[in-house]
């Protein structure tokens, strides 16, 4: 079923997303069973590391690594009945990034996932929000029903109160924890019952013809049976039925109970973005709206990742396409620096292995590998002067200043930090005054990722110190009034990679005076990256 019955069948039946959480509500559980049953993988679950560790990076990195499954980091496709899905990664770490963010441009929907004991979490209301400025739509999973949860009007209640947006029960818990027998399926009138025996074997459905159907005695015990029939009697009459166009405008999200490690509740879930959508949405640029069914190819790199692969030091750029149909070996034009470029090498994530792209269409995800000429918000087309927006840089909450432990490696921390602020983990601010550098992150956590990955992949060690600056504010205004001001407040200046003027400080009264001193300039906490 599609909202938009004139795209061309290829675009129709994708559907572009990622999942939204809190840490251990079950996210990689749930990527591994849709996995699974996209044909993807063999087997769940063979080697798990534990706590905070195996989130410092990808959690598709992490799959990779503990569980020996061949899967790419950040982006994965697989094909589950005629749809294809592309399932976009988001940092598992709980220190929230504007890696987290950017990711969020590239998709056209979200499945937000909670744990059925814990409810709506900090992490996962963050997230929310940010999904909430694109209105992207939401599909909820409320997970780990085998074990004992909140009650459903609850945890209904919770998310509706708490993120402000109508509930829709498309399936309907029978008992918790270890009474938990499956689900009612409210939107197709089938039982669902969990096979405890094999937790990657899906029961079948039985279809049902409606509440009173004797069927249902056959499978459900008389205490759950009339339990059921009663809160589906409530939920009908205090909530919302599902209203599609409602859901699609990010006003309504449809909950599905289930239990992830169990495989079960994952199927339907599917079973609804397939349904119910979103197929590939329209792009926002500067210039225009870009419609997915337009023939001629644009994109937009929303990530850029380096070493991949720690004996080539390449660097992938992760291609969001929001328009037409891209064959390997087009040359598409570069718009920031108006050069072409041929794309003879492109990856396709196909959760089986990484593949290179013969072709793709509006709303796959494709990696290109290259040597740094693309970065974050950089539009590719087919010689359109596009630029991609509503992908932000944000002035980080912490700074600090770096230094090689080893001095004689200066030179390679230079190179090893300008990359890492390339790929978006980190701003790097090279003071007008002085030899070394600020590093700028959203959360602590990330000086931590960052010195462990600059001593891995760059053998540097290093050290991260606190810093006589606290914000960091880009200079934005006529270029001679902001040289005047450069030159007046040289020691709080300082350029960021792409060469732009950061004013530091530690002072909210610098940045008023400075902003009262110099008419016509702002001092902006975000950037646009284009
Ligand atoms: P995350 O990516 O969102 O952080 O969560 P993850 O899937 O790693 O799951 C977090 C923990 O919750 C894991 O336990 C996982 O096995 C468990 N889990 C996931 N889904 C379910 C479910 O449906 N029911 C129950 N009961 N547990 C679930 P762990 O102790 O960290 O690892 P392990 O001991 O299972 O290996």
């Amino acid at each position: 079923m599609s909202n938009r019955p004139d795209l061309p069948p290829e675009i129709a039946r994708r559907r572009t997303f990622a999942i939204i959480s809190h840490p251990d509500a079950g996210k990689t559980t749930l990527t591994e069973k849709f996995l699974l049953f996209g044909g993807a993988i063999q087997m769940a679950g063979q080697v798990r590391a534990k706590g905070e560790a195996r989130r410092t990076r990808s959690d598709f990195m992490k799959l990779e690594q503990d569980r020996g499954i061949s899967v790419s980091a950040s982006a994965m496709s697989f094909d589950f009945r005629q749809y294809r899905f592309n399932l976009v990664d988001t940092p598992g770490h709980s220190d929230f990034s504007e890696d987290t963010y950017r990711t969020l441009t590239a998709v056209d929907a979200a499945i937000m996932v909670i744990d059925g004991a814990k409810g709506v979490e900090s992490q996962t209301r963050k997230l929310f929000e940010v999904c909430r400025l694109r209105d992207l739509p939401i599909l909820t999973f409320c997970n780990k029903m085998d074990r004992e949860s909140r009650d459903t009007f609850e945890i209904i209640d919770e998310i509706q109160e708490n993120l402000a947006i109508d509930v829709a029960p498309a399936s309907w818990p029978i008992g918790m924890g270890r009474d938990f027998l499956g689900c009612y399926d409210i939107l197709h009138d089938r039982l669902e019952l969990m096979d405890r025996a094999d937790r990657n074997r899906v029961a079948e459905s039985i279809k049902i013809s409606g509440l009173d159907d004797p069927k249902l005695a056959e499978y459900v015990p008389p205490a759950q049976l009339e339990k059921l029939r009663e809160e589906l009697e409530m939920a009908r009459e205090l909530l919302p039925a599902f209203d599609r166009q409602s859901f699609l405008e990010g006003h309504m999200t449809p909950i599905w109970f289930g239990s992830a490690i169990n495989s079960f509740g994952v199927k339907e879930l599917m079973d609804g973005i397939g349904e119910y959508g979103p197929e590939p949405q329209i792009q926002k640029s500067a210039e225009r709206g870009v419609a997915p069914e337009e023939t001629k190819v644009t994109g937009f790199v929303f990530k850029v990742q380096a070493n991949m692969d720690p004996k080539h030091r390449d660097r992938v750029a992760f291609v969001r396409l929001a328009s037409g149909h891209f064959e390997r070996g087009m040359k598409l034009l570069h718009v920031r620096s108006g050069k072409p470029m041929a794309v003879s090498n492109p990856v396709l994530f196909l959760a089986a292995d990484r593949e290179l792209a013969e072709e793709a269409w509006a709303g796959d995800i494709i990696g290109i590998p290259n040597h740094g000429q693309l970065r974050i918000g950089d539009a590719l087309t087919e010689g359109e002067k596009l630029r991609f927006t509503g992908i932000p840089s944000f002035a980080p909450e912490l700074l600090q200043s770096v230094r090689a432990t080893d001095p004689m490696k200066g030179k390679h921390l230079e190179k090893a930090l300008m990359q890492f602020a390339e790929e978006g983990a980190a701003k790097v601010f090279k003071p007008s005054i002085g030899s070394g550098f600020i590093v700028g992150v959203v959360g602590a956590l990330q000086f931590d990722v960052l010195a462990s990955r600059i001593e891995i992949e760059y053998g540097i060690p290093v050290r991260f110190e606190s810093s006589q600056f606290t914000s960091a504010r880009w200079v934005l205004g006529p270029k001679d009034t902001v040289e005047k001001l450069a030159n007046a407040n040289k020691q709080h200046i300082s350029t960021d990679h792409d060469g732009d003027i950061v004013f530091l400080t530690r002072l909210q009264w610098d940045i008023d005076r400075v902003v009262r001193d110099y008419p016509g300039v702002t001092l902006s906490a975000t950037k646009e990256m284009m």
